[in-house]
């Protein structure tokens, strides 16, 4: 078996490619590590194979598909939008996508059942504030730790959200909205 390093490298390779700071690239690799190392109570996760949220029933798409799905959506839409004038840091942007869900791992574990439910730091602390915190224990830039903390509803108040932020939490919505109207037809 493939060690978390390797695993989380390849999961992500399309994304990882797309940071040009090696430095910045390989800090988000080894907060997903750390999250995954974490997570499931304290066991760790081998695979990111889980649902990427427990709010729809029956749900097929894993984690690791949600987060190259909205990095890339994130990644499209800020050249769309850098191409009419809207200047945005890339960089920025890929990181906190990569990054965004990266307390899921932590907020989440495989319950008795054999189905996958919170985990005792996911019935205390939701996954914005458990990945904040893990990316400012690794010297993650104060921007990126913002844009994970608030790319959910957490975001709706305080400082409000950067430009790379903003992008984020559209995607991460555009992905999850149509899917929950798509799954409850
Ligand atoms: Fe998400």
């Amino acid at each position: 078996m493939i060690d978390v390093q390797t695993y989380v490298k390849q999961s992500f390779k399309d994304q990882l490619e797309q940071i040009s700071d090696g430095e910045l690239r390989k800090k988000v690799i080894d907060v997903c590590v750390e999250a995954l190392q974490l997570g499931n109570n304290g066991k760790g996760w081998t695979d990111m194979d889980f649902p990427f949220t427990l709010l729809i029933p029956n749900l097929k798409v894993s984690y690791k598909e949600h987060v190259r799905i909205v990095t890339d959506l994130a990644i499209q839409s800020a050249k769309i939008l850098m191409n009419n004038g809207v200047p945005i840091n890339l960089d920025v942007l890929i990181a906190s996508a990569i990054l965004h869900d990266v307390g899921k791992p932590i907020e989440y574990a495989k319950i008795p059942d054999g189905t996958v439910g919170k985990s005792d730091s996911g019935n205390r602390l939701r996954h914005p504030v458990t990945g904040a915190g893990l990316a400012l224990k690794h010297e993650m830039p104060y921007e990126i730790v913002q844009n994970i903390y608030q790319h959910s509803w957490e975001g709706e108040r305080g400082p409000g959200r950067t430009v790379e932020g903003e992008i984020l939490h559209r995607c991460d919505f555009l992905h999850y909205g149509p899917l929950k109207i798509s799954m409850s037809k």
